[in-house]
């Protein structure tokens, strides 16, 4: 558990106890607010944190002359704004020069340049740097006063920028209050960026409501910052990471006296600004260049976009000694990686047929290099969305490709159209298996209404059933699955079952030894845990973590079949539309009737008590798992860990409590033993869940 001692140094206040109440409400709401915004640590249930917040409002209400605008009620709320008022920056926003090569050149040029300015022979040191993510978000600058946030201003020009206040208190990252002891005057800049899970759910959202989406998380982020009406900001999902300083109550007048980057960003981290956990002390250009390219590796890994990294000289008196040109620092330099937009030609318009029916029309594309790789598809999600994105054949479309995000078409590059093209239309049937295609008036989708009929529908239903996240047939991938429900040998799920070594030899470019193989992890899939078995039944809006939500109310697979709607709105997670959605599914008898015979054919799961029941051993740890455990596969192992109440975690941080390595662990063994994070094995985590 993260401790709580950041905020409780303010003097005791001789005032009548409801006002010390108030005070005492506002540092638990600031201590539980950082703990769950910045150290991603909870340290109360939400609940608790809710009804706190609730006293605060009802006293503030009560007595508006206590109100401060540190107070955690002030985040939200606020009058819409006519303009922004324009800020002047004391010291400059600067920008930074940026290598664009995206190989080691850019460092070794960088490396050069500083050395050469300072002097250095190569029998000199190599240089200290610090060397950061490029997050692709907003400059921001906050600055406090007596510890508390008056005001955040975006860049601007560099010397003048605009008063974004309001909408910045908005981001629960950002503090509004610093622990006792910061410097009177303090000037935090950073970046303000949304994270690539938040930018989708809110695009997602605009979707369903044929509103329009945002083009990539850097515009949202700055549309949000940028809105008049402070309730829409606080609608809008932005985080931030601080990574330097602007003014700053001199050493002299009793402010802080860093003399490394390092220890600055360590210490904007202790007063509770979130700083990225990548950040690493490189020495000479080739530990800059090592760091491109282990950050460049893990990019798409990275919960949010960055289109760079940066280096910058640690000393800061070397920082001095270095100084501007013109506008940028000679101590700091940005070095890119490949983008993450490009533009191409729209070849054609296809359609797709999902595991739903949903009909997702997409952009068959001139091949182009975009976020490390050659992209030639990109969704175009829905005809609504393709509409408004005005997107036709022979167009010079904008492609993002970030993370493990489906390359999509943003936006077109209007004014290059050729001629008359025509508009795409949405067939009228299936243009799989021919049936109709329908649409709800209510739904931007478009469906094909064959069900396990159409082919298409089929394929994904079993490719989704026999995933390694669900119920997991080893082998089973899109070409033998093709093969199978083109030849209908299988028509529903339980026709995996019957599949016989006969049979499956007998298909093309199958051997002997596969075949064996597939019947093998057939019958290794039978024994299965039912939020896997629930989840791989594949029923719409039915994803993982609600899979395991509902067993962890219900407990029975019987239980949840029988669920009326309203039953099934009682379990967190579940709102009316996964609720209607099970209730259809099991509703309908012949989805009952894969169940049972999926049953009958011999797949189990452990039933009976609900998973709550059991010990939580590992509740409120984290783990990150590395390398190849001798016997657990890594879905097994998070399994568990998840069954015993722990968290897995992609990366090694402070924050990680065990890191669990394998054979041919990688860099996560590294972190962890640099950090003195405890190391276990397969043993030692088996033990542990004891
Ligand atoms: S340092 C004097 N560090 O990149 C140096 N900038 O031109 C000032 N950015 O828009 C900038 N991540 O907002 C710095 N780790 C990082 C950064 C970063 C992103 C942005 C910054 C500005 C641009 C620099």
């Amino acid at each position: 558990m993260a401790t709580l001692d950041l905020f409780s140094s303010e003097p005791a206040q001789p005032d009548s106890a409801a006002h010390q109440r108030v005070q005492a409400l506002r540092e638990w709401l600031h201590a539980y607010g950082h703990a769950y915004y910045v150290l991603d640590a909870p340290v109360v249930p939400d609940a608790e944190y809710d009804r706190l917040f609730q006293e605060l409002q009802a006293l503030e209400t009560a007595h508006p002359e206590w109100l401060t605008p540190d107070s955690p009620t002030q985040r939200v709320g606020g009058k819409p704004l006519d303009a922004f008022a324009t800020v002047r920056h004391v010291v400059p926003m600067l920008s930074i020069r940026t290598e664009t090569d995206t190989e080691s050149t850019g460092a070794e040029a960088f490396d050069a340049r500083v050395r050469k300015e300072l002097e250095l022979d190569a029998g000199d040191a190599p240089v200290e740097y610090v060397a950061e993510l490029k997050f692709d978000g907003l400059a921001m600058s906050l600055r406090y006063e007596q510890g508390v946030l008056v005001q955040a201003a975006t860049r601007g020009d560099g010397e003048y920028g605009e008063d974004v206040t309001q909408n910045i208190r908005t981001i629960g990252q950002i503090p509004l209050k610093l622990p006792a002891g910061v410097p009177a005057v303090l000037e935090v800049r950073g970046e303000v960026y949304m994270r690539r899970d938040d930018f989708e759910a809110m695009n997602e959202k605009q979707r369903e409501k044929g509103e329009k989406t945002f083009v990539n998380p850097r515009n949202a982020a700055a549309g949000a910052v940028r809105q008049l009406d402070p309730g829409i900001a606080a609608q809008r999902p932005l985080s931030f990471f601080a990574y330097g300083l602007g003014e700053v109550t001199p050493t002299e007048q009793g402010g802080p006296a860093f003399s490394t980057h390092y220890a600055m960003l360590q210490t904007l981290k202790s007063w509770g600004f979130p700083v990225a956990a990548q950040v690493d002390i490189a020495r000479g250009a080739p530990e800059l260049i090592a760091y491109h390219q282990r950050i460049g590796a893990a990019r798409d890994q990275l919960p949010y976009d960055i289109d760079g990294v940066v280096y910058k000289v640690n000393s800061l008196a070397l920082q001095r000694q270095l100084g501007f040109i013109t506008r940028e620092p000679r101590w700091a330099v940005a070095h890119k990686y490949p983008a993450q937009e490009q533009i191409t030609k729209v070849l054609g318009i296809d359609v797709q047929v999902g595991r739903t029916g949903k009909l997702t029309p997409v952009a068959r594309l001139d091949p182009v290099f975009v976020g490390g790789t050659t992209v030639s598809n990109a969704t175009l999600h829905n005809l609504f969305e393709l509409r408004r994105k005005r997107v036709r054949v022979g167009d010079r479309a904008i492609v993002r490709r970030a993370g493990d995000v489906i390359p999509e078409v943003v936006g077109i590059v209007v004014a290059t159209r050729p001629a008359y093209v025509p508009n795409f239309r949405m067939p009228r049937s299936c243009p799989i298996c021919g049936s109709a295609v329908v649409r709800e008036k209510t739904e931007m989708n478009h469906r094909c209404s064959g069900g396990l009929f159409c082919p298409a529908q089929r394929k994904q239903a079993i490719l989704h059933y026999a995933q390694r996240r669900a119920v997991e047939v080893e082998g089973l991938g899109e070409k033998l699955v093709d093969q199978l429900v083109e030849s209908n040998t299988i028509r529903t799920l339980p026709d995996l079952y019957k599949l016989g070594l006969s049979t499956l030899a007998a298909l093309d470019r199958m051997a002997e030894k596969s075949a064996q193989n597939i019947v093998a992890a057939l019958e290794k899939s039978k024994q299965t845990t039912l939020p896997r078995f629930l989840f791989g039944l594949g029923i719409r809006h039915v994803g993982e973590a609600t899979a395991k939500e509902l067993v962890r109310h219900f407990g029975t697979l019987d239980a949840i079949m029988d669920a009326s709607e309203e039953a099934l709105t009682g379990v967190s997670d579940v709102g009316p539309i996964v609720a209607k959605s099970l209730h259809t599914f099991f509703a309908q008898p012949h989805n009952r009737e894969v169940v049972e015979q999926l049953r009958a054919c011999g797949v189990t799961w452990p039933e009976g008590a609900p998973a709550d029941a059991g010990p939580k051993p590992l509740a409120g740890k984290t783990l990150v798992l590395t390398g190849t455990l001798p016997t657990l596969g890594r879905d097994a192992a998070k399994d568990l860990i998840e069954a015993a109440g722990g968290k897995v975690s992609g990366s090694v941080s402070k924050k990680t409590h065990y890191v669990v390595a394998g054979a041919e662990a990688g860099s996560k063994l590294d972190k962890a033993q640099e950090l003195g994070v405890p190391v276990l094995d397969e043993a030692g985590l088996l033990e542990l869940l004891k």
